[in-house]
């Protein structure tokens, strides 16, 4: 693809990618009071995710399932291990405490995604699917666990009771 609408591509992928969550963020929001407004906020959701996917398909970005494995693990670790402290810095030395709480814990979420994503592509490659009954979410700060949850969440405190099973 050349180089300049490769880069419109990739910026109208991230454009999709963040009215999709937006939207549906927006939808949770409008859910008790305006039921009919929610749905319109999620069905538009869904469409700038299927535009968000035809962009990522036209980038060459979907790949076989070990090679978007791969890809996830990368995206994971550059979050772990550059980004996120880089901006935790950043959101410490400007006193912004908001800030700083999301970032730690997005920060531990994803490391518990990379170490996820390195197994899955062990069990992956030998041509097996994950043996796993369940995965839990934390609908606080993202932390994530295969199989029961914790009585709390060691990461922010929330009941496991309240964790979102997937
Ligand atoms: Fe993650
Ligand atoms: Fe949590």
């Amino acid at each position: 693809m050349r180089k300049m609408t490769e880069a419109n591509l990739s910026s109208a992928f991230a454009g999709e990618s963040q009215a999709h969550m937006k939207y549906q963020i927006f939808a949770d929001r409008a859910e008790g009071e305006y039921p009919n407004l929610a749905r319109l906020f999620r069905a538009i959701a869904y469409a700038e995710r299927v535009h968000a996917t035809n962009h990522l398909e036209a980038l060459g970005g979907v790949g076989g399932t070990l090679d978007n494995l791969q890809a996830a693990f990368d995206g994971e670790t550059f979050e772990v291990e550059e980004m996120y402290p880089a901006f935790f810095e950043v959101a410490k030395l400007q006193e912004e405490k908001v800030a700083m709480r999301s970032i730690v814990y997005a920060k531990a979420a994803e490391k518990v995604h990379a170490g996820m994503y390195q197994q899955a592509k062990a069990v992956v490659s030998s041509g097996a699917d994950l043996q796993i009954a369940g995965v839990q979410v934390c609908p606080v700060c993202g932390h994530t666990v295969i199989g029961e949850p914790p009585d709390k969440c060691p990461v922010c405190t929330q009941p496991g009771s309240s964790f979102k099973k997937f």
